[in-house]
């Protein structure tokens, strides 16, 4: 077995995501909760269909709830250490689709605050300007207007701060330290800083003065964070909040792990124009083809190894065309290079209709800000 890594601080190696259930106590998504959740809205998004979202913690819990009139709320963030990569929309694009069929609310979190304190590089100036950098890719996937409020932890401290306190008053150093590894030479504020993450998976709650069911929708490195949170709000007075988890899209690279901000290469940005895109695909995207077409028209190709195909996965959401391209990367039919014009392909319209919404963005911005 290959060694891997996945915290909330590093992701790294071959993940093995059926081990991470295990290991973290999760529960795998079961046909069972897909039909549940069908119920409701009346389709299966291709990530649940395709096993991208994998993982969960109590979402049978919320689906009684819900059949009760219990109506639950979504909760979800971004760490703005650096611009948007497609990788980091996979959940968002998850978490609107169920804003959509279940017409909730969605409370969105930009921890600026974690990123000074992870970061050596980066000044609170740098995070808090990326933070609304970064709500600009978040409004261009469509969350509703009014039932969507994205906040700074830096600009909205007042009211952050009280609620984070009760969560940090029943948390230990050697929980903090158990939980996440850290050691004594790391800054008392990295300790903190998790109280701060649990907050709003309560904080709507606090606020109206009547506790409601809290989904979270997070890529599975995140976990570490809401164990906390659900050992924590119980203790007082909220319920735990259930969460449901994806998996990684694969570093353009194909080296394992997930896509990294700081690997330019590894990469494709929200804002990067065609051109680019075009290039990195057809330099970086570690291929399953074999060295020669005639040795590919022969063989065939490696589509759980080509990153190309796995990236269609997330991207391509008719499943007859996705089987189409892998049987025909399988037999030999479709050679490498038509693959990634594919790809290019998806992925560019993707983006252009992406960017024509994020510069509109800029005008709605301050009406899906909270501050305080
Ligand atoms: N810590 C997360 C990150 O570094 C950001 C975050 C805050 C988050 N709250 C969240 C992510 C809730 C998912 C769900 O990216």
């Amino acid at each position: 077995m290959g060694k891997f890594t996945v915290t909330p601080w590093k992701v790294e190696g071959e993940i093995d995501y059926n081990r991470l259930i295990k290991e973290f106590g999760t529960e795998p998504i079961s046909e069972g909760l897909l039909q549940r959740i069908r119920k409701h809205t009346g389709e299966l998004h291709h990530f649940l269909r395709r096993k991208i979202f994998f993982s969960h913690r109590d979402m049978n819990w919320i689906m009684d709830e819900y059949e009760k009139g219990n109506k639950f709320y979504l909760y979800t963030g971004r760490g703005p250490s650096g611009n948007t990569h497609i990788g980091h929309m996979v959940p968002w694009i998850f978490t609107k689709w169920l804003q959509e069929k279940f017409d909730v609310e969605l409370w969105f979190q930009m921890t600026d605050d974690e990123k000074f304190l992870f970061n050596d590089n980066l000044s609170l100036e740098d995070t808090n300007r990326l933070a609304y950098e970064n709500a600009l890719d978040v409004i261009a996937l469509g969350f509703k207007q009014g039932k969507t409020f994205i906040f700074s932890d830096l600009d909205y401290s007042k009211t952050l701060y009280r609620q984070a306190l009760k969560v940090a008053k029943k948390l230990t150093v050697s929980t903090a330290k158990a939980v996440f590894g850290f050691n004594d030479s790391d800054n008392v504020g990295e300790l903190f800083f998790t109280s701060v993450q649990s907050v709003p998976a309560f904080l709507p709650s606090a606020i109206k003065g009547k506790n409601m069911p809290c989904i979270i929708p997070h890529a599975i490195d995140q976990d570490a964070h809401f164990r906390v949170s659900r050992d924590i709000l119980p203790k007082i007075g909220h319920y735990k909040p259930a969460s449901i988890h994806c998996s990684f899209l694969p570093p353009l690279s194909g080296t394992g792990g997930k896509m990294s901000a700081s690997v330019a290469e590894s990469a494709i940005y929200t804002t990067d124009p065609p051109e680019i895109v075009e290039k990195k695909i057809r330099k970086y995207a570690f291929s399953g083809g074999k060295d020669t077409v005639a040795e590919h028209r022969l063989k065939g190709g490696n589509p759980e190894i080509d990153v190309s195909y796995q990236w269609l996965r997330f991207f391509e959401e008719s499943d007859e065309k996705l089987k189409r391209i892998r049987d025909d990367y399988k037999s030999g039919a479709l050679l490498t290079g038509e693959l990634k014009q594919v790809l290019i392909e998806k992925i560019n319209a993707f983006l252009k209709h992406h960017q024509e919404r994020r510069e509109k963005a800029k005008k709605v911005l301050d009406k899906f800000v909270l501050r305080d």
